[in-house]
């Protein structure tokens, strides 16, 4: 059987990081992640929104769901599911761990 808990997990950011605006563009290993804060939760999303190749930093987030800051497309940043055209295909997401004051994402190993 396999383990799907295979993932190795990288401090990618201090939590006081997102204070400001909330999001970060990360590249961990070649990925190309935006890490956002809502509330106080953490997620790790698809840096690229699927509807063209922009980057969806800068989308609104709100009630657990970023908006492209480019047509509108929307998507929950927990499973990466599109709820909103013009996309309609989901984004990628990541797991995410954090303690006191980091915040890690981890990778398929
Ligand atoms: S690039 Fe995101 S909705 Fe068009």
């Amino acid at each position: 059987m396999t383990d799907i808990n295979e993932e190795k997990f990288y401090v990618v950011a201090a939590k006081s990081e997102l204070d400001a605006t909330g999001q970060m563009h990360v590249d961990l290993n070649g990925e190309q992640i935006l890490l956002c804060k809502d509330g106080d939760e953490y997620y790790a999303i698809a840096y690229m929104c699927s509807h063209e190749e922009f980057g969806l930093e800068g989308g609104t987030i709100n009630n657990g769901c970023i908006t492209c800051p480019y047509h509108g497309a929307e998507f929950r940043l927990k499973t990466g599911e599109v709820l909103a055209p013009p996309a309609y295909e989901n984004i990628k997401t990541y797991s995410v761990r954090t303690d006191e004051d980091n915040i890690s994402i981890g990778l398929a190993e």
